[in-house]
């Protein structure tokens, strides 16, 4: 099973969402590959319109959140908490490194996420970049990505990105993914790669053509 997650970061309002869906159900409608998991993470704002359009013709998607909150429910203004996530989404991107920079995430943030996500049945797909950053036990997916790979066009090498997973010494009931630049040039290098669970595709999941090309 190969895992391909679409992540849109803030780049979409509600009429960019629903031109992509429409162009992209039309392609996917046709498309059968059981080994392929698509998922989906749009801004979360427009989450419950497009998954209905979605589902109705593709009913094999997945969606997931691009981060949650560390609280549960309660006197929080402006959080999106696992549970109300719970019902809407299969998966929650946490710890991604524009997170980590821009909002001051740490390691403990991003534990107390997965322990959100896992509490409400929310599988995490956890950002790293370093070896050195923490691994929460409950966590689902790990997305390696290299910081010098994202949204650069300067894509990781197999090999590197294969040591780099050996040095984590993780056990085999976590997926690992990769993010950092993945195009339609560089995808069959890491598909014929069987340490690479998956994919977090940032710019060319924008385009629903090319997020289509991608797929195998
Ligand atoms: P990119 O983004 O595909 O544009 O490099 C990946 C990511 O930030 O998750």
């Amino acid at each position: 099973m190969h895992y391909f997650i679409a992540n849109w970061k803030a780049e979409k309002n509600l009429n960019d969402c629903y031109e992509w869906v429409k162009t992209f159900s039309v392609q996917a409608m046709k498309y059968n590959n059981s080994n392929i998991q698509i998922i989906i993470c749009p801004p979360i704002a427009f989450l419950t319109s497009i998954k209905s359009y979605l589902l109705s013709s593709i009913p094999s998607i997945k969606f997931g959140a691009q981060d949650l909150s560390k609280f549960d429910n309660g006197k929080y203004t402006g959080e999106t908490t696992a549970q109300m996530l719970k019902d809407l989404v299969d998966y929650v991107i946490i710890g991604h490194s524009e997170r980590r920079t821009n909002h001051n995430e740490t390691d403990n943030h991003v534990k107390l996420k997965v322990e959100q996500a896992y509490q409400h049945g929310i599988k995490s797909i956890v950002c790293i970049s370093e070896t050195t950053q923490i691994i929460p036990s409950k966590t689902n997916m790990i997305a390696f990505e290299p910081l010098s790979a994202i949204a650069s066009g300067n894509n990781y090498p197999v090999d590197s990105i294969i040591e780099f997973k050996k040095g984590l010494n993780l056990p085999s009931t976590i997926n690992f993914l990769y993010g950092g630049s993945v195009n339609k040039k560089n995808i069959d290098s890491y598909l014929q790669n069987q340490e690479i669970d998956g994919f977090l595709i940032g710019t060319a999941s924008l385009d629903p053509h090319d997020f289509f090309s991608l797929l195998p």
